[in-house]
């Protein structure tokens, strides 16, 4: 066999663990998984339209942000860059004014998940990206002017 159809049976390999693994998960999650992801881990402390009004919000001691202004505070650019290492969180320490993190640290959480299936490190750490990446998308959609 040439490795051009070597290279495509990897692939095709790796699609088919990446499937099985998402067996699990409805449908609607593929047409718009940032979406999907967020309305499920983000929307009960952030609000179902992102403006911090979650119903977990009485429970915090921290206001969670509201995240349809993210570039209406950064002048009119959304910041990327800023909004990735929040969410995942394994980076910044600490992102709380009292000394904690309320917000669970995602990149560690998508990271698990993969892990407690018998995903590799790296697969585990690509999907973690994937899920943060589609998340920023869906936060981008979002934003006020
Ligand atoms: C348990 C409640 C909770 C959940 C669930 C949660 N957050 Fe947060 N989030 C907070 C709080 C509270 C803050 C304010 C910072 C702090 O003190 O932790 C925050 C801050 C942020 C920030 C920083 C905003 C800024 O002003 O710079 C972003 C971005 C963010 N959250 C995105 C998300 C996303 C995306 C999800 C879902 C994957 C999510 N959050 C889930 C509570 C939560």
């Amino acid at each position: 066999m040439d490795t051009l159809a070597w290279k495509w049976m990897v692939a095709g390999g790796v699609l088919w663990l990446a499937a099985s693994a998402h067996a699990q998960v409805p449908t609607q999650r593929l047409g718009d998984p940032g979406r999907w992801d967020y309305q499920n881990s983000c929307a009960s402390c952030h609000g179902v339209a992102g403006r911090g009004d979650g119903p977990l919000v009485p429970f915090l001691v921290t206001r969670p942000s509201d995240l349809t202004l993210l570039a209406g505070r950064h002048g009119g650019v959304f910041p990327k860059d800023r909004v990735a290492a929040m969410i995942d969180g394994r980076g910044t320490a600490d992102i709380g004014t009292h000394g904690t993190r309320e917000m669970p640290v995602w990149g560690s959480v998508y990271f698990d998940r993969v892990k407690n299936v018998g995903g590799s490190d790296e697969q585990a750490e690509r999907a973690a990206q994937r899920r943060i990446d589609d998340l920023i998308d869906h936060l981008e959609r979002m934003q006020r002017k």
